[in-house]
């Protein structure tokens, strides 16, 4: 019970930083968010967040799964987030992603709710 609050409270922390650097990453991009700083410097620390993040996401998540696997490898929403989440990181992978990943990134963050409010 223990170690599960503990994974999924650092399952959050990862979302955090995959979210934060999703939302600095489309600010900028749209103009919204530090237009005078230069773009690749933003880039480059949005892509670390959401690198770092990812990797804690999918350790910690993995761990979660475990747990649930049978149920959760049958759920329409589980099933969405993971096909989201292999879409945002073949965009990320590419660094061609643009406005598209930063969206699909949010789009996993909602799926992830998702799957435990709506189960
Ligand atoms: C960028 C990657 C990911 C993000 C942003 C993300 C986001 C979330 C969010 C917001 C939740 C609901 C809150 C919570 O219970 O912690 C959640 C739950 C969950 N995620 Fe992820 N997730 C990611 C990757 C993964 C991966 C790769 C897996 C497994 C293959 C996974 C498995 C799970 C499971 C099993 C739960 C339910 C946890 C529970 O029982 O409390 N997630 N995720």
């Amino acid at each position: 019970m223990l170690l599960t609050g503990l994974l999924s409270a650092t399952h959050l922390v990862g979302m955090t930083l995959v979210g934060s650097g999703a939302l600095v990453s489309g600010l900028r991009r749209i103009g919204l968010l530090l237009s005078d700083q230069p773009d690749t410097e933003i880039a480059a620390t949005a892509r670390r967040l959401i690198t770092t993040g990812v990797l804690v996401s999918i350790i910690t998540g993995l761990l979660l799964f475990s747990a649930r696997a049978s149920t959760a490898s049958v759920n329409g929403i589980f099933q969405l987030k993971m096909l989201l989440l292999v879409t945002a990181l073949a965009l990320h992978a590419s660094r061609r992603g643009g406005a598209a990943a930063s969206l699909l990134w949010y789009g996993v963050i909602f799926a992830g709710c998702a799957f435990i409010l709506l189960e």
